[in-house]
């Protein structure tokens, strides 16, 4: 048994974590599960091990990220699956910014995969499972009311930022961010921040030095598309960004 710090009540489950209450205000902790699932929870596993490393891996981005000045709710790792973060009110939009075309957008646009998107292009979608997360346009965004137009701006600025900085990691480490999801939340004084998670769940990777479009995947798309080797992708990711990403600080 792996240590877990002493929890209040669990204030959230999502498909691949639960979110806890501690002792203190100001601190939530966040359990990453060993769930896996896809297509809005259609699909389902457990994967042995992938909760410790993407626990570990957005810890070690959310460091990278932090040491640029990019504002996370990121506190520390309490131990292998536990990670304590600042509470936040999350926004309800998920953020997806777009390098290189892939999954959805090929699906639903004449782009082809792997088509490079300059600029990068930003997604929004509406954080609702039971509607399937829907694309959100400019207006209907505003219709929804659940952000300003000021607070559009910032999340908009912050997940760009979040992008170069990602990249300027990963590149040199031979992986391509094709794309990623990030969620964003305010905190109790108003600060918004990088909420959620950064993990091969959550981004698509490819490592560059191989030019098959199916072995050069090293993110969840390998889950979904039943490619195998899941955690020992992740793994590969792990061991890339421990050693370009200060070591992650224990908090407890
Ligand atoms: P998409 O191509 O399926 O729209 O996904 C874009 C990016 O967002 C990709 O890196 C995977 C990530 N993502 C999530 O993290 N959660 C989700 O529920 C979905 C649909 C995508
Ligand atoms: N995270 C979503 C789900 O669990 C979709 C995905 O990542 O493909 O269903």
């Amino acid at each position: 048994m792996s240590l877990s710090p002493a929890t209040g009540p669990l204030l959230y489950e999502g498909k691949a974590k639960r979110v806890y209450a501690t002792d203190r205000e100001d601190v939530v902790a966040v359990e990453y599960k060993d769930d896996a699932t896809a297509f809005n929870a259609l699909k389902k596993a457990q994967l042995l091990g992938k909760g410790a490393m993407n626990c570990r891996i957005s810890a070690l981005l959310f460091e990278h990220l932090e040491q640029l000045g990019v504002p996370t709710h990121y506190r520390g790792l309490y131990s292998d699956h536990w990670m304590m973060v600042r509470p936040v009110r999350v926004v309800p939009v998920e953020v997806v910014v777009r390098n290189l075309a892939a999954g959805s957008l090929c699906r639903q646009m004449p782009i082809a995969a792997g088509t490079p998107l300059e600029p990068p292009l930003l997604d929004l979608y509406y954080k609702d499972d039971a509607l399937g997360d829907p694309l959100l346009s400019e207006a209907r965004l505003d219709r929804l009311g659940v952000v300003t137009p000021a607070q559009l701006e910032a999340i908009r600025n912050l997940a760009f930022r979040v992008n170069d900085g990602l990249r300027a990691l990963f590149g040199p480490v031979g992986l391509e961010l094709v794309d990623f999801k990030i969620e964003l939340g305010f905190t109790a004084t108003g600060e918004l921040v990088v909420a959620d998670e950064i993990s091969p769940d959550t981004c698509r990777l490819w490592d560059r030095a191989v030019a098959d479009a199916q072995d050069r995947i090293l993110d969840k798309d390998r889950f979904r598309q039943d490619l195998g080797g899941v955690v020992e992708a992740y793994g590969e990711v792990l061991k890339r960004v421990q050693g370009v990403c200060p070591e992650p600080r224990v908090y407890r």
